[in-house]
């Protein structure tokens, strides 16, 4: 399963990379908000920084919800850096937007995708990626795992090549049952990855380790 960090926080993104397991990031409009990136000209320059950070996919999303508009974006940010993934709700002209972006070789991720109708869409579309949001649909009382499970079977009953991107992924074990289930990445906050570092038994087992290390010497 690949490893991406939900975030526009540079350090973050850093520090995930640091870590050697890091496989790509995903953004959207709220994160860099919270970063405080506005602007066009801001907005363009730091997905340039992320993409000099990583090696692998950046998701950038596009703001149209209009055809026209979707594929004016989502081609300039295309051009940005060979590492961008253009990031496209799930809404009608999104899903032709797709077709067309797919058709021109340009990656996409479908996003905001919460049924398996959407993501069947999105597959049928082209989409490199589609963005099931599981964390958001336990918000709902809605199983959000269950969500990527059908996903799974239903891509396998036809082979569809869209990656299965789980996203709004909240916490560690949302990761660990995202790679039981199957999914072919998972994006979440760093705390989300670095959660599965811990281990109890761990912390006593090299505890002791050590001290008898010292006793001996
Ligand atoms: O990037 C899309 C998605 O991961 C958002 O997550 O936590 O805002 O529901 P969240």
């Amino acid at each position: 399963m690949k490893f991406f960090i939900d975030t526009a926080n540079l350090d973050q993104i850093k520090e995930a990379q640091d870590l050697g397991i890091l496989d790509g990031v995903t953004t959207n409009p709220s994160l860099m908000a919270k970063e405080g990136i506005t602007g066009e000209e801001n907005i363009i320059n730091h997905y340039k920084a992320i993409c000099e950070i990583v090696d692998g996919d950046v998701s950038a999303e596009v703001i149209a919800t209009d055809f026209d508009g979707i594929i004016k974006e989502g081609e300039a940010l295309a051009k940005l850096h060979n590492q961008i993934v253009v990031k496209v709700p799930m809404i009608k002209d999104g899903i032709k937007a797709i077709k067309y972006f797919s058709d021109k070789g340009i990656k996409t991720n479908c996003t905001l995708v919460f049924s398996v109708g959407q993501a069947i869409l999105a597959a049928k579309a082209g989409a490199t990626y589609v963005s099931p949001f599981i964390g958001r649909l336990d918000d709902i009382s809605t199983d959000g795992l269950n969500l990527i499970e059908e996903i799974r079977l239903v891509y396998d009953n036809y082979m569809f090549e869209t990656e299965i991107l789980a996203a709004s992924v909240r916490h560690t074990m949302h990761v660990v049952d995202c790679a039981k289930i199957g999914a072919d990445v998972m994006t979440g906050p760093l705390s989300s990855i670095e959660g599965l570092l811990k281990h109890p038994l761990t912390d006593i087992g090299l505890e002791k380790f050590l001290a008898d290390h010292h006793k001996n010497k």
